[in-house]
């Protein structure tokens, strides 16, 4: 190495050093990242063995850890890092900042090593430290026989227990490093509310903080507050107010959708295999809501989701298309399709192929309640889909405002994978 790259290291080296103190120093003087008030109580707070963050949606979580994840691996030479999260994608949220941030600033740039991408992506600086990402899929084997001195577990409501306690505590056991627990709520009960309540209470291991969507004064609080009214009063003090609430009028369960995620192996789409029997669910957009298409293998129970797809403002005739392409593709056994107002218009287009339900009180009745026993009867297989996980704990029996694209595609997959003979469909509700 030429002595000029030395002494520009060396320098940069220096100045972390002297930056090492201060999170909100190296904030200011290597990011120009001006953290928010909770931000800035959180970047500041005293080391603890685990560290909770609860707070609703688009606080500012997957940024702040990826600022914090910086500013760790620049002051602690030598460090591990990883963020694992439900999914990869979910993960790379805040290393895809971490990387924005790495080739924006210079004194940060001086400091990369290198950055790879494969196998899992991976972030070495010349201090020796490493981020790299993992997902906590296939029993957390992409975790398994690693050492970390933190790992930052973003989204930790939607990981079981069992993983956290298994496979992400004991990448740590080593060197005595920091679990990181970063959530909107979920599920009361469960260990990220079990580890915030005892950081609340004073346990000198666990440092706890919530925090409000409204802390963050980067987003747009007029576009939130008008979200309200399309939430429940149980997902508003979730996903905005981040409080755990108990949910006793939850339709679904949350440790049953839980359930029908968790160990999921195989990936989205999952291609068509002969002497399955396949039947697809489409709800289609209102207004500016999505259309969902969802395939399942309803071969036997458990049924699986095969396919899922979710997009918006799109022509009549592109979706009626769609419809008959996934149709044609899976060589689908029957496809739904709501047919409620606007729907006649697709319905037309495919009527060779699929059958149309009209929504009434009694038809939607019948729908979710047979989606509520493929659910708690855990008949049901899913991998991780955001969208669909929120909606379906979000979902409320007086659902007139709620968004429920998701939730009515795959209650209309469920419906033509066979509904139970238990509930009555009276021939005229068909159209
Ligand atoms: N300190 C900050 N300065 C400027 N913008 C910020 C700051 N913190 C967060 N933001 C912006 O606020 C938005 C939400 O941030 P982020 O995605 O980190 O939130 P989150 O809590 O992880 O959200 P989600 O619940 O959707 O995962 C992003 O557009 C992000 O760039
Ligand atoms: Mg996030």
């Amino acid at each position: 190495m030429p002595a000029l790259v030395h002494e520009r290291l060396d320098a940069v080296l220096a100045q972390a050093a002297r930056d090492a103190a201060s999170p909100l120093t190296f904030c200011r003087r290597w990011l120009g990242w001006q953290p928010h008030e909770g931000q800035r109580r959180w970047l500041t707070a005293p080391w603890r063995n685990v560290q909770v963050l609860v707070t609703g949606r688009r606080w500012g979580k997957s940024e702040v850890a990826a600022v914090q994840a910086l500013w760790f691996a620049v002051t602690r030479p030598g460090s591990r890092q990883g963020i694992v999260s439900v999914t990869l994608d979910q993960a790379r949220l805040s290393f895809d900042v971490a990387i924005q941030l790495c080739e924006r600033e210079p004194l940060l740039r001086a400091l990369v090593r290198d950055l790879r991408m494969t196998p899992f992506p991976t972030l070495r600086l010349k201090t020796g430290s490493e981020l790299t990402v993992r997902t906590a899929a296939r029993e957390g084997i992409y975790l398994r026989g690693h050492k970390f001195h933190r790992v930052i577990a973003d989204e930790a409501d939607y990981l079981s227990e069992r993983l956290i306690d298994e496979v992400i505590r004991m990448t740590l056991a080593d060197v005595g490093g920091q679990l990181v627990l970063i959530s909107t709520p979920r599920a009361r009960r469960g260990l990220v509310y079990r580890e915030l309540q005892r950081g609340l209470a004073g346990d000198p291991t666990v440092y706890a903080q919530q925090g409000a969507t409204w802390e963050n004064p980067n987003v747009d609080h007029a576009y939130i507050q008008a979200l309200r009214e399309r939430m429940t009063q149980a997902a508003w003090m979730r996903e905005v107010e981040g409080q755990y609430v108990d949910d006793d009028a939850a339709v679904f369960r949350w440790a049953d959708i839980q359930a029908a995620y968790e160990g999921v192996v195989y990936e989205l789409p999952s291609p068509p295999r002969p002497g399955r029997r396949y039947v697809q669910g489409v709800d289609l957009a209102k207004h500016e809501d999505w259309t969902v298409h969802v395939v399942l293998d309803a071969t036997e129970r458990p049924y699986q989701l095969v396919a899922f797809e979710r997009y918006q403002r799109t022509p009549w005739p592109a979706v009626a298309a769609k419809i008959r392409e996934v149709h044609q593709r899976y060589q689908c056994h029957q496809t739904l399709i709501d047919a409620t107002g606007v729907g006649d218009v697709v319905l037309d287009e495919v009527r060779d192929i699929a059958r149309g339900l009209v929504f009434t009180s009694r038809t939607k009745l019948d729908l979710i309640t047979n989606l509520q026993l493929v659910i708690e009867r855990h008949e049901l297989r899913f991998p991780f889909i955001r969208e669909l996980v929120d909606e379906l704990q979000a979902y409320a029996w007086d659902d007139a405002k709620l968004t429920t694209d998701c939730v009515m595609a795959l209650a209309l997959a469920c419906w033509a994978a066979g509904p139970r003979s238990s509930v009555e469909l009276g021939p005229s509700l068909w159209s």
